[in-house]
């Protein structure tokens, strides 16, 4: 197939859905810019994604539960993951992230038939100020809880543990390291048996302030950067039923489109995602939040793109 008729055959409808169920948090992490969201906070009613997901069914891939708050912090949040999973069938990858600290009962997602769960735990020297309010011994005591029940259960739920790989000072001051392999270690050894222990580099948000972090200016290289895979391939959908450009846009200041008042065909295939899209293939990123990102210039290009619509 062509290289156009692939782009024509993407733009059909998402590969992936990432539904904010909340963004809501049980604290407020220094890495995250939660704080730094003016858009409305809030709860994403059942009706409303129920109304996403059933006009999914049969035509996406994948569906991430979370982008900016904790899910668990909604006391139905497995109904969620349940419905998905019901509705979509098992060829769907149904996935989310978690700090873990509520999650003291694991059979709910794990009868949920949720695909994968990455849990974030940051380092323990460094835990009380990077995760502020939250107990380690028992995020961890819940994962470890977590792999068991899965191992018992023969549940085939991916378990996934990762924390922050950072070195510098932080918005709030704070001088970390967390580039020593022996962290990686010290993981490896507490969480024996999960699929993956990893490192997650530390992603600068396009308006943070946190200089020792930042990258060196010049390799914001516009007209070097590489296409973007997200707009081909993921929506990023905020509780309230808003389409973001990516998991980046954390205030939605792309604002795409609203599917209380449209279908996701209708967004997807639209003007304005379609812009971005030509924006992007065109290295025209004035006004997009792309031009100040550092995710997929240095990581993605075309193959990539091409890449992830494999198997569709
Ligand atoms: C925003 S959280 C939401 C889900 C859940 N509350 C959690 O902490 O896993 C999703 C993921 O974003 C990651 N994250 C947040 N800010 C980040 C940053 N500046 N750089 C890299 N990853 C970040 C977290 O590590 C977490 O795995
Ligand atoms: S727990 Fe997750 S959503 Fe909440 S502040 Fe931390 S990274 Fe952000």
């Amino acid at each position: 197939m062509s290289e156009m008729s692939e782009m024509e055959r993407m733009e059909g409808y998402p590969k992936t859905l990432n539904i904010e169920i909340t963004n809501l948090c049980n604290t407020n992490c220094v890495i995250c810019p939660h704080d730094k969201m003016t858009r409305p906070r809030g709860v994403m009613s059942f009706e409303l994604f129920k109304k996403i997901v059933d006009q999914s069914v049969g035509r996406i891939k994948e569906i991430n539960l979370q982008w900016l708050g904790e899910p668990a912090v909604v006391k139905n949040y497995a109904d969620y993951f349940k419905y998905a999973r019901e509705k979509c069938g098992d060829s769907v990858r149904i996935t989310l992230f978690s700090n873990a600290v509520l999650l003291d009962d694991p059979l709910p997602l794990l009868e949920a038939g949720i695909s994968g769960i990455d849990f974030h735990i940051e380092p323990k020297q460094y835990y009380a100020d990077m995760m502020p309010g939250l107990d380690r011994d028992l995020a961890v005591r819940n994962v470890l809880n977590f792999l068991k029940a899965r191992n018992e259960g023969e549940y085939k739920t991916a378990v996934e543990v990762h924390y922050t790989y950072a070195k510098g000072k932080l918005d709030n001051g704070l001088e970390i390291d967390t580039t020593d392999i022996n962290i990686l270690r010290e993981y490896e050894r507490i969480f024996e048996g999960c699929d993956r222990i990893y490192y997650a580099c530390f992603n600068l948000w396009h308006d943070n302030s946190t200089p020792d972090l930042r990258h060196d200016a010049s390799i914001y290289d516009n007209k070097n950067r590489k296409v973007c895979h997200f707009p081909w391939i993921h929506m990023q959908i905020t509780w309230d039923g808003k389409v973001a450009l990516c998991c980046w846009d954390y205030n939605n200041n792309t604002k795409l489109g609203d599917l209380n008042i449209q279908n996701v065909e209708e967004v997807w295939t639209g003007l304005r995602m379609r812009k971005v899209r030509y924006k992007n293939i065109a290295h025209q990123f004035d006004g997009l939040i792309c031009s100040t990102c550092l995710i997929n210039m240095t990581s993605t290009d075309w193959e990539i793109v091409q890449e992830g619509i494999r198997g569709w």
